[in-house]
């Protein structure tokens, strides 16, 4: 694998390597100085033109516990501001000697222009309303740690809310159907894309209906930065038609289990305070993150004497 673009690229086969590559990760994050040499030498930048908490510190932890070096790319204090273009940015930080970028835009497609300009490894951290691979990867492992499964069939993954502006809809949509589950999504008419006949979902206008019948009740995020008009005429009826109340918790199958990417709107998707839900896997997302992200730059970067350092990693 050079690139980590989007979940179609990647494909069922290299989804589970990268979820098995994973498990090697979590037993390293378990140990009391949960570092390896793996990556040393290696540079890893990270270059963010989108606001992130979790996929940032979560790329800049796992570099650092392979013993990569970072670079974080600050738009706001950068030479964009003097009216640097994107490519001239990019082969500027290549002349440095980089060996991946992290990347995160605002326009779909990007990675695949970034990775035109330089010779490094590109990692797609969300492009848009386009793909989020990793977030797909984390749900999809934290799916199997919590369920003790390596496929999905079976399992139904209902997924509410801004389906439209959703990157990580995209990618779980990709990746959670690659493993075999049934996907439901809850959305008003507004928040679904056109095309959305053609994807391999059924869809619900109504979260009454559906939630007696799901496995995995994945809340999203009303993307208000990416709505240029007005898609929800009312909040407080979208809360109620879309929101997780005490209600519907209470309608969910018992062994159910509530996620979401964060950050969490609370009091429009959450109506319950989420440490509250006795089912929710919105922690272990978190923290499975770093897990993942580790198990991303290692496939990419450990190369020619990635045997030798794969058992750096293993138990
Ligand atoms: C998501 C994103 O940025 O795509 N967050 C994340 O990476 N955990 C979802 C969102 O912003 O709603």
């Amino acid at each position: 694998m050079k690139h980590l673009r989007s979940i179609p690229e990647l494909g069922a086969d290299g989804l589970t390597r990268l979820l098995e590559l994973t498990n090697h990760m979590v037993e390293v994050n378990r140990r009391p100085v949960p570092k390896v040499p793996a990556l040393r030498g290696r540079t890893v930048v990270s270059l963010f033109f989108e606001d992130s908490t979790r996929t940032r510190l979560s790329f800049e932890t796992a570099a650092k516990r392979l013993s990569a070096d970072t670079m974080t790319f600050s738009v706001s204090t950068s030479s964009v501001n003097k009216g640097e273009s994107l490519r001239d940015t990019v082969e500027t930080i290549t002349d440095m000697g980089v060996d991946a970028f992290v990347v995160r835009h605002k326009s779909a497609g990007i990675p695949w222009q970034i990775s035109d300009w330089t010779t490094a490894a590109v990692v797609n951290a969300g492009d848009g309303w386009h793909q989020h691979p990793t977030q797909a990867l984390v749900d999809c492992f934290t799916v199997r740690e919590a369920r003790g499964c390596e496929r999905f069939d079976g399992l139904t993954l209902t997924i509410v809310g801004d389906i439209k502006h959703s990157r990580v809809a995209r990618s779980n949509i990709a990746a959670f159907s690659m493993l075999g589950a049934q996907i439901v999504l809850v959305a008003p008419p507004t928040l679904l894309p056109p095309d959305v006949a053609h994807w391999p979902v059924t869809v619900s206008h109504s979260l009454d209906d559906v939630v007696g019948r799901t496995d995995i009740l994945y809340m999203l995020r009303l993307q208000s930065e990416r709505m240029s008009q007005g898609h929800v005429p009312n909040l407080r009826e979208y809360s109620e038609r879309f929101g997780l109340d005490a209600r519907r918790l209470a309608m969910l199958p018992s062994d159910a289990v509530v996620m979401h990417p964060g950050p969490m709107n609370r009091g429009v998707e959450m109506l319950i305070d989420p440490s509250a839900l006795p089912n929710s896997l919105i922690h272990r997302q978190v923290a499975n993150g770093v897990s993942v992200r580790m198990a991303v730059l290692f496939d990419l970067l450990a190369g020619e004497s990635s045997a030798g350092n794969l058992r750096e990693v293993a138990p």
